[in-house]
């Protein structure tokens, strides 16, 4: 049998979710079949529901159609509706099911990379639906506080709304240096960054973009300059998310074959 799989978005054509997914079935020695689905926002419901009635086994679902799709789903597990975002589709009891994988994927990566929040001081950076789709996943891991920081203000208020911990920075108030920095902002994929203060960095200050790649090196180079010694992509995000979407279609975890080494990108 050869299990088929889908990642519905816009664009796809340079997705690594193919391969990534070939790696964890070869772990298994499942046989899958892995589509990019180009499609527009109109054409979502009607594709993903095509995909399933011709036996689609599991899907995953990427920028921008996080929040659409949520629409097109039955059900929502708990993570999901915190979320308000999809990454994962699968079928249980004749009903569509919504996951999402990336808030727990990317503390699985701080895991792996020894990025500690518990009680740390974090600063975000945008507050889009990258950003709404990490937050409840990292306020779980119990920072003293997350500052969210966003060109459109009342959109970071929106946010930081959900949780004590959360608040929006305030230029008036000297916060010292931060524990973690993360880019959730899309500006990286047009070759920019969000400004950078010198006084949020210390060298262990740990610098994460949520992009990985291109995309993310406007942000870290910045960061490098300003004395930053530990700046990561996130390309151990992309692959934690995928083995958790994985471990739903499956109920099976794969390994990570990914470094596991603290190493930084190097911008
Ligand atoms: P995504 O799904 O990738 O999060 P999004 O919901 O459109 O996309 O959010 C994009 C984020 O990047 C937002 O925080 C956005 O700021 P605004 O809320 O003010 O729109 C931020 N962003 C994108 N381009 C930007 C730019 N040129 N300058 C500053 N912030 C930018």
């Amino acid at each position: 049998m050869i299990y088929q799989l889908a990642l519905f978005g816009h664009p796809v054509k340079h997705s690594q979710s193919p391969q990534i997914h070939q790696e964890f079935a070869r772990q298994f020695g499942l046989d899958i079949e892995y589509q990019l689905i180009d499609v527009t926002t109109d054409e979502l419901h009607r594709r993903v529901h095509q995909f399933f009635d011709q036996g689609g086994h599991g899907a995953n679902v990427t920028v921008p159609h996080k929040q659409a799709v949520m629409a097109v789903t039955d059900q929502l597990t708990e993570r999901a509706q915190q979320a308000s975002a999809v990454n994962t589709l699968y079928l249980k009891d004749n009903q569509l099911w919504g996951d999402n994988t990336d808030g727990d994927g990317l503390v699985n990566d701080f895991k792996q990379k020894e990025i500690q929040t518990n009680n740390r001081h974090l600063l975000i950076m945008g507050a889009g639906g990258a950003v709404q789709g990490i937050l409840p996943a990292l306020l779980a891991t119990g920072p003293q506080q997350i500052f969210i920081q966003n060109r459109t203000p009342e959109k970071a208020q929106r946010l930081a709304n959900q949780s004590p911990q959360c608040r929006i920075l305030s230029s008036d108030i000297d916060n010292g240096a931060f524990d973690v920095i993360i880019n959730g902002t899309s500006m990286g994929h047009h070759g920019i960054s969000p400004p950078l203060k010198a006084e949020w960095i210390n060298p262990q200050t740990r610098i994460y973009d949520l992009s990985y790649g291109q995309a993310a090196r406007a942000f870290l180079h910045q960061a490098v300059q300003m004395g930053a010694e530990k700046v990561y992509d996130g390309i151990g995000m992309l692959h934690h998310q995928a083995a958790l979407a994985f471990n739903q279609w499956f109920d099976h975890m794969p390994e990570l074959n990914i470094s596991t080494d603290k190493r930084s990108v190097q911008p």
